[in-house]
């Protein structure tokens, strides 16, 4: 393995080509606006370290992801994942023929194309799905958070969504947090975005009454007919968020799929029935406040409702292969459909980026910077 590895890198010397990267600007209070990201030329040699287990690649789509948001505010205390770092701060990391001008680029899970691999797992032309930069070309140091794309007969893009995290969030987070089981009441909100729409086709296929809830007229009738949730409402036109659960819900809620936080889940906690579970995988209509809206958490003592949170990283691995397998199956089959929004071109990300929180996008969120 090591010898055919050092035959990739022999083969690896070559040109410097430009790598427009996606960096944050300054640090962002409130709403994020595009002129809080900069798209800049930077310059990459398609090379990959002699002897290293690096892998470089070609960033086919870009995925557009709320929690990028909560890491363009410096915070004191350290998260689960690091904050992103403004300013065109260019650090030439170079190690003998290979070298790579680095900015703070903006990362998430994306899919690529290998150009170049010293690692045994890889070799050129193969495609990946995981955690690389907002740019055209990433130097992967070690591919540990990269997947193999084993299903080709689907658009790559999936992998940035229904087979990618997105997927793997709402299935991990229905089951295993959730634990919906066939015949309970399911809620799902921000229900038209990338994990919503999957939850609630599960949520179906398992067998549950499931109702979503969205920003627009346009999303809900899509809830309704194309994802085949038995009830779905605009949050925005409801005046009592309350009142709109106990229309669909009058037995109460015994899942709820966490995605907004804020006023939804305060009226939530006040329609969940006895031993409901809540599986809070997120929080958007928080990530642009200074402060988090107040929430009457103690409703859970009363009620004995599991509140849990969870990361959908703890689901990597064989977890992530079964879901894969079954997820791929599903889509065969027709069983679950997909739905997605392509945003053409780097440029044109950080207005993707943006529009997630004006609710600009009907189902997930993508940018295509490059073809196969
Ligand atoms: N725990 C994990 O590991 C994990 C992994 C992935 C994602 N997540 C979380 O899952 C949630 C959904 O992510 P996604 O990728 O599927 O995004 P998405 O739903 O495709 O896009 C975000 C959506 O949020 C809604 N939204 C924006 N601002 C809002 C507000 N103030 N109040 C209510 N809704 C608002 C918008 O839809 P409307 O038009 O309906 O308002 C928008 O389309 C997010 O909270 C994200 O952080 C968690």
């Amino acid at each position: 393995m090591a010898s055919s590895a050092a035959a990739v890198v022999a083969e690896a010397e070559g040109e410097e080509v430009t790598n427009r990267q996606v960096i944050l600007k300054r640090y962002v209070t409130g709403c994020p606006t595009v002129d809080d990201m900069e798209v800049v030329a930077g310059a990459v040699r398609l090379a990959v370290p002699p002897g290293s287990a690096a892998v470089l690649v070609k960033n086919l789509y870009l995925s557009c992801d709320p929690f990028m948001r909560t890491r363009m505010t410096r915070h004191s205390e350290p998260g689960f994942v690091p904050d992103y770092v403004p300013g065109k701060v260019f650090v030439i990391v170079s190690i003998s023929t290979c070298y790579v001008t680095v900015c703070q680029v903006l990362d998430t899970c994306n899919v690529s194309k290998v150009v170049l691999s010293g690692h045994p797992d890889f070799k050129p032309g193969d495609l990946l799905w995981g955690v690389t930069g907002w740019e055209e070309y990433s130097l992967i140091p070690n591919p540990m958070f990269c997947h193999r794309i084993n299903h080709h007969e689907f658009p790559l893009s999936y992998y940035t969504g229904v087979l990618g995290v997105p997927g793997l969030t709402a299935y991990a987070g229905l089951f295993e947090v959730g634990k919906a089981r066939k015949g309970e009441y399911v809620f799902v909100s921000a229900a038209a975005g990338a994990v919503g729409q999957i939850v609630g086709q599960l949520a179906k296929l398992t067998g549950c009454y499931v109702v979503g809830s969205a920003g627009s007229d346009h999303k809900v009738n899509l809830l309704k007919t194309k994802f085949g949730f038995d009830d779905a409402f605009n949050y925005k036109k409801e005046l009592d968020l309350n009142a709109a659960l106990k229309r669909c819900f009058p037995h109460g809620i015994d899942v709820y799929f966490e995605n907004v936080g804020g006023a939804m889940l305060d009226a939530v906690l006040r329609n969940m029935r006895p031993r409901g579970r809540i599986a809070v995988c997120g929080q958007v209509s928080q990530y642009n406040l200074e402060r988090p809206d107040g929430v009457d958490l103690f409703q859970l003592v009363g009620k004995h409702i599991c509140m849990e949170g969870f990361l959908v990283s703890e689901y990597a691995g064989e977890y992530y292969r079964r879901f894969e397998e079954e997820m791929a199956r599903y889509l065969k089959e027709g069983k679950v459909v997909y739905v997605e929004e392509v945003a053409e071109g780097i440029e044109a990300a950080p207005a993707a980026l943006v529009g997630l929180f004006a609710g600009r996008n009907v189902g997930k969120q993508v940018v295509a910077v490059a073809r196969e």
